[in-house]
C-alpha cells in the first residue's frame, strides 16, 4: 500500500462532508456551523492590492527570501505597534502560507521524530495529523474548569522527553482566553522544561474586549516563543493562504531551512494583500469582533429558549458545550443524524480530540437571523429524540 507511517487518518471531517452532501441530494437546505470559515468579506483594500499586483508583472515569478522582506517589515511594524516590541523582520519574522502550513512544518523543523508534544486534550484537528506527520507522540493535557490546561497535570518525565507545548488562545474550540498570568506559567513552564512555546494565534482579532495577549511580548518570550499570525479569521482571507510566524530566531532558522526545499513562499500579490490588512486600522478589527460578540448572545439566547444553556463566551466565532443530557446519541451520532434530519450541520466534539467526546461545536459563521432558524431546528430535533 502506498501508505507511510506518518500519513494521518482520514478525520470525522470527511464524514460530516458526505453527510451533508447527502442531506442537500435528499432536498434539505444545510445551514452549515460545522466549519469556521467566516462568512464576512474581506477588506476592500486588501481586494485592491491583489488587483494591482495581477497587473504588474514583476510580482508573476518565485518569491524568495528577499522578496518577502516588506511583507515581514510590515509585520514587525504591526507588532510592535500592537505589542510594543520591535523584532528584526530578517530573523525573527517569516511568512507562511497560513498558519497551519507554519505549524506542521515548525514541528518537524524544531523536534525529532519520538520526542513529546504537549498540547490540550482539545484542540484544532490538524494538530493531531501535523504530530504525526513529524513522528511526535503527543501528551494531551487535560483542561481545567476554565477550560485551560492544567500544566501541573503533566508527569515530569514526560515534560522531560518534550520539545514542544503547543498552545492556542482565544481557542478553536473552546472559546477560551488565557489571561496573562497563565501565559506567565506557560513561560516558566517552557523554561524550566526547556521547551519551544508555539503559539498558535488566529483569533487574536476576535476577542470581544480588550487586547489578546501575546505570550511573545512577555518577560523572556522573545527567546522562547513562536506566534503565528494568519489572515484567514481577522481578515476573512482562509481561502488566500497567507499568515506569519514572529519569535525566536533560532526557531525560525530552523523553520525557513526546513521549507526551503518545499515551497518558494506565498505569491507576492497575495502577501501584498496582507500588508494592505496590516496598515488597517485597530478599530475596524474590535467593530468585526462585536459581530461574532452579536451572534455568539443571538445563538446563547436562542439554545437557552430550547434549554440548553451555553456560557456566553468572550471571543471566537465558536460556541462549545456538552451535548444535552437524555438524548442517547453520541456526538458523532448527534452530528450526523442532525444534518440527516434537519440539515443543521455542527462539528463533533471528538474531531477536536479525546477531550471532546460528547460535546459539539458550533461555528457562528451564518447571520443571526439564520443562527435563531439553526436553533429551532435543533430544539425540534433534541424534543423528538430526547428519552423521557
Ligand atoms: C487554531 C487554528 N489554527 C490555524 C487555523 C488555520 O489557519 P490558516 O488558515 O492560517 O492556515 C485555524 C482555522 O480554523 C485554527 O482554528
Amino acid at each position: 500500500m502506498f501508505r507511510s507511517s506518518r500519513t494521518p487518518q482520514p478525520g470525522v471531517f470527511l464524514q460530516m462532508d458526505a453527510a451533508k452532501a447527502a442531506a442537500r441530494a435528499s432536498g434539505l437546505r444545510v445551514i452549515d456551523l460545522s466549519i469556521g470559515a467566516s462568512d464576512l468579506p474581506p477588506p476592500p483594500e486588501a481586494l485592491q492590492a491583489l488587483r494591482e499586483s495581477i497587473d504588474d508583472p514583476s510580482t508573476y515569478g518565485y518569491c524568495l527570501k528577499s522578496g518577502t522582506l516588506p511583507f515581514l517589515q510590515s509585520a514587525t511594524r504591526w507588532y510592535a505597534r500592537r505589542y510594543g516590541l520591535e523584532l528584526d523582520p530578517k530573523r525573527e519574522a517569516l511568512s507562511l502560507i497560513g498558519s497551519q502550513e507554519g505549524l506542521a512544518h515548525l514541528l518537524m523543523a524544531v523536534a525529532d521524530p519520538g520526542t513529546v508534544l504537549l498540547m490540550p486534550e482539545v484542540a484544532y484537528p490538524p494538530y493531531f495529523g501535523a504530530a504525526r506527520v513529524a513522528g511526535l507522540e503527543i501528551f494531551p493535557i487535560p483542561l481545567g474548569p476554565d477550560l485551560l490546561p492544567l500544566l501541573r497535570a503533566i508527569p515530569h518525565e514526560v515534560a522531560a522527553r518534550a520539545r514542544v507545548l503547543l498552545l492556542n488562545y482565544p481557542n478553536n474550540p473552546t472559546a477560551a482566553v488565557a489571561k496573562e498570568e497563565f501565559w506567565l506559567e506557560a513561560l516558566a513552564f517552557a523554561q524550566k522544561h526547556d521547551l519551544l512555546l508555539v503559539h498558535d494565534n488566529p483569533y487574536l482579532d476576535q476577542l470581544y474586549e480588550g487586547k489578546a495577549v501575546s505570550p511573545l511580548a512577555l518577560p523572556g518570550g522573545r527567546q522562547r516563543v513562536v506566534e503565528l499570525f494568519s489572515f484567514s479569521k481577522s481578515f476573512h482571507l482562509a481561502g488566500f493562504r497567507l499568515g506569519f510566524a514572529l519569535g525566536s530566531a533560532e526557531a525560525l532558522a530552523s523553520l525557513e531551512a526546513l521549507k526551503g526545499p518545499i515551497d518558494f513562499n506565498q505569491y507576492l500579490g497575495i502577501q501584498r494583500m496582507g500588508m494592505a490588512c496590516l496598515e488597517l486600522p485597530e478599530e475596524r478589527l474590535k467593530q468585526e469582533a462585536l459581530i461574532w460578540k452579536a451572534r455568539a448572545e443571538v445563538m446563547v439566547q436562542a439554545l437557552g429558549e430550547i434549554g440548553w444553556h451555553f456560557e456566553q463566551p468572550q471571543a471566537c466565532m465558536y460556541l462549545w458545550n456538552r451535548l444535552p443530557a437524555g438524548l442517547g446519541l453520541d456526538d458523532l451520532e448527534f452530528c450526523l443524524k442532525l444534518v440527516a434530519e434537519t440539515g443543521v450541520a455542527l462539528n463533533p466534539g471528538r474531531s477536536f480530540g479525546p477531550g471532546g467526546v460528547g460535546h459539539v461545536r458550533f461555528a457562528l459563521v451564518q447571520p443571526e437571523p439564520v443562527l435563531r432558524e439553526a436553533a429551532r431546528h435543533i430544539g425540534e430535533f433534541i424534543r423528538q429524540h430526547t428519552r423521557d
